[in-house]
């Protein structure tokens, strides 16, 4: 059946891949809000696309309108880059829980299904081997390490969803990215230092000066995942065949690569090297070490190690990862590196 899909924040990271999937793969049809619309670009003319520019925070009765209208909700959008945790935390707070909360409560009123992006950020210093979604505890620091506004603000929304999940009745369901990668991450043509999130900081690090800077050595890990192997499984919670994904919590992470930062600082600088025009460039890149406060300050703090039980994904939907981090950073690299080698010609 048909569905019609309202995504908030269509033109981010995940609403821009999941606006082409949902074109390419389905007969579903979008309801798209976004303050730009350069990621979505392709697919703006499309009969089953319909997109307004605007805020959530401003333009409230048209998502009023919309959340009536539409069967299945996505509120994706959020600040989502530690550097702002730590600038900017009343900023989180009010637009990742506050804006957001008043969506779900709206989702509790008209009786819609709410998909909603929890963070692996939510298990915070938890040192389990695999986070598991039913039995990890949440571990965050103290009140001054203000870098946990953004796992707490997304934690509190998770127990209040689930909340109304067990007192309204309310159909959701949490999935929780882990490091997704991709082609369309943030901006590769911003050079601030933190503007991004680590993958895109690097490439731009290496095209605009040379030098990538690995906190507190570079020793933290990841667990990076294809956009694609993220959206395969936004598709399968959205189709949610026979309830699978209702009421239910997803890691939607790649255990198999997981990599400490070091690591893939030195992976980026081998494929760069591989791009005739930005081999150079490459050979020359210098790697240094600073610490976490001169990166970030003092209200920052880092969690060592995050991996993914996948076994509910796995279980409930069906989903496993499939893309390696070498091909997803391949495919992201040819996006950015392509691309600016046409418009240098
Ligand atoms: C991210 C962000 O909070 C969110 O995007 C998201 O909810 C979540 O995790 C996710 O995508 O799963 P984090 O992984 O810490 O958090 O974000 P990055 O900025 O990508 O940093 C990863 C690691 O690289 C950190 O240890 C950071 O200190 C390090 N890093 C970052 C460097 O060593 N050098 C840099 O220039 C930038």
């Amino acid at each position: 059946m048909s569905q019609k899909i309202l995504i908030l924040g269509v033109n981010g990271f995940i609403g821009s891949a999941l606006t082409e999937a949902i074109v390419n793969k389905t007969d579903w049809e979008v309801y798209g809000m976004d303050m730009a619309n350069d990621k979505i670009e392709s697919n703006l003319s499309h009969p089953r696309v319909n997109f307004v520019e605007g805020d959530i925070t401003i333009n409230k009765e048209w998502i009023e309108y919309h959340v009536k209208k539409c069967d299945v909700v996505l509120p994706l959008v959020a600040i989502a880059t530690p550097a702002l945790y730590v600038q900017d935390p009343l900023r989180v707070f009010e637009l990742d829980f506050e804006a957001n909360l008043e969506i779900v409560r709206q989702c509790v009123r008209y009786n819609k299904r709410v998909i909603f992006p929890s963070t692996s950020e939510v298990y915070g210093m938890c040192e389990d081997e695999a986070f598991n979604e039913e039995t990890s505890n949440l571990v965050l620091g103290p009140i001054e390490k203000q870098r946990w506004i953004y796992s707490c603000s997304k934690q509190l929304l998770d127990r209040v969803i689930y909340a109304y999940g067990i007192h309204n009745n309310l159909n959701y369901t949490l999935f929780r990215p882990f490091n997704w990668l991709g082609p369309k991450l943030d901006n590769i043509n911003s050079t601030k230092e933190g503007s991004s999130r680590v993958v895109t900081q690097f490439i731009a690090d290496v095209l605009h000066k040379g030098e990538i800077k690995l906190v507190d050595g570079g020793n933290r890990r990841r667990s990076f995942t294809d956009i694609d192997d993220g959206i395969s499984a936004l598709l399968k919670i959205i189709e949610n065949k026979d309830g699978c994904a209702t009421r239910r919590i997803f890691n939607i992470g790649n255990p198999f690569n997981d990599v400490s930062i070091k690591e893939l600082a030195e992976l980026i600088l081998d494929q760069i090297k591989t791009y005739p025009a930005y081999k150079e460039i490459a050979e020359k890149t210098t790697i240094i070490n600073v610490g976490s406060e001169d990166y970030y300050g003092s209200h920052y703090q880092d969690i060592a190690r995050r991996v993914p039980s996948i076994e509910n994904s796995k279980k409930f939907l069906g989903w496993e990862p499939k893309v390696s981090l070498k091909d997803s950073l391949k495919k992201t690299l040819d996006y950015h590196l392509e691309r600016r080698t046409s418009e240098l010609d």
